[in-house]
C-alpha cells in the first residue's frame, strides 16, 4: 500500500508568512490529494492569537482533503512563562491548545501508516541548555519519556503499517546552517534511530533535506513558507510517497515569478524492513539514496 504525505514546516503565520505562498499551497492541496497532511512545528511567530487563528484556517481548509497532523515547534511555545521549571508547564502551551486541542503529539492512523510526534520544543528547559546563548528557547530536546511513549506507539501498532514520526527540530545537521536541532543530539539520534519509526519528518532548519539516519532511519526535513529561507533559497514543502519497498521525497520549491510551487528534487530512499518485501530488496540498496532526474 502507498501511502502519500504532504510535509511542510515553519510557516511562521505573521510578519514573516508569504501569503501568496500559503494560499498558493492551500490551492494545490486538493490536487496534491494527499492521504495526511503534516505541519511540523512553528506555526507562529511569537505564540500570537492571531498568527494561531490564520495556522488554524490553514489546517481547516487543509483537513478538507486529508487529515492533518500538527505539533508546536519553539515559536508556538510562550517560552518566557515558567522558565527553567520543570512542573506544571500548561502555561507554555495554553494558547497553542486553545487552537489546536489538548494533545502537543498526538497519534493518527490513515490507512497503511500510523503518525506519530515526539514533542521536542520545551521552552527554556534545562534539557535543551546548551553552552551558546543564543540556542536559548530555540533549540530543542528529545525527553527520555516522549522517546519511551514514541517506542511503545510503534511497537503496538500493527507491523504493516508504514511508522512515521514527526518532530519539529531538525534531527540531523543544517547543510547551510551546520546547526544541529537537538540538544545532546547524539542520544537524540540514538533514540530516534531505536524508537521503531521509519521515516522522521522535521522541520525547524528552514532547509529542505532528505537523508538516512543510523543506516536505518529516512529522515525528511521541510524548507519554510516564511520570508526567512535559508540562505535566500526559495521556500518550499516536501511531497513524501511511502511504497512497499521505498520511500520518495520530493521537494517542490517556490517559483516567484509563476507564482507558484514546482516539483524539483526526488530523493529515492529503499525502506529497509519493508513488509511484505522480498529480502534481497531490503538489504541491497538498504541506506543508499538517489536523486531522480524532475
Ligand atoms: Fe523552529
Amino acid at each position: 500500500m502507498t501511502v502519500q504525505l504532504l510535509h511542510l514546516a515553519d510557516p511562521h503565520f505573521g510578519s514573516l508568512a508569504d501569503v501568496r505562498q500559503v494560499e498558493a499551497l492551500e490551492g494545490m492541496i486538493p490536487d496534491l490529494h494527499p492521504d495526511v497532511v503534516v505541519l511540523a512545528g512553528d506555526l507562529a511567530q511569537r505564540a500570537r492569537h492571531g498568527e494561531f487563528q490564520r495556522a488554524r484556517a490553514f489546517v481547516r481548509a487543509a483537513a478538507a482533503v486529508a487529515p492533518v497532523y500538527v505539533l508546536p515547534g519553539n515559536h508556538d511555545v510562550s517560552w518566557w512563562r515558567r522558565p527553567l521549571v520543570p512542573f506544571a508547564r500548561g502555561p507554555l502551551y495554553a494558547k497553542y491548545r486553545r487552537y489546536f486541542g489538548p494533545e502537543l503529539a498526538p497519534t493518527l492512523s490513515v490507512p497503511g501508516a500510523i503518525v506519530a510526534g515526539a514533542l521536542t520544543a520545551h521552552g527554556l528547559a534545562w534539557g535543551s541548555l546548551t553552552w551558546r546563548p543564543r540556542d536559548l528557547s530555540v533549540i530543542g530536546h528529545l525527553p527520555k519519556r516522549e522517546y519511551l511513549r514514541v517506542r511503545a506507539v510503534f511497537a503496538a501498532a500493527p507491523p504493516e503499517l508504514a511508522r512515521v514520526l514527526v518532530v519539529h527540530h531538525n534531527v540531523l545537521r543544517g547543510e547551510i546552517s551546520r546547526r544541529m536541532g537537538l540538544a545532546r543530539w547524539r542520544q537524540a539520534q540514538r533514540r530516534l534511530a531505536e524508537s521503531g519509526a521509519e521515516v522522521v519528518l522535521c522541520g525547524h532548519d528552514h532547509q529542505e533535506g532528505a537523508d538516512i539516519l543510523g543506516d536505518r532511519v529516512v529522515v525528511a526535513t521541510a524548507g519554510t513558507l516564511s520570508k526567512s529561507s535559508r540562505g535566500g533559497r526559495p521556500a518550499s514543502f516536501n511531497f513524501v510517497t511511502i511504497e512497499p519497498t521505498a520511500v520518495q521525497i520530493t521537494f517542490f520549491r517556490w517559483e516567484g515569478e509563476r507564482g507558484r510551487f514546482q516539483p524539483s528534487d526526488t530523493f529515492a530512499f529503499a525502506r529497509r524492513a519493508a513488509p511484505g518485501a522480498p529480502a534481497g530488496a531490503r538489504q541491497g540498496a538498504a541506506g543508499r539514496r538517489a536523486m531522480l532526474p524532475d
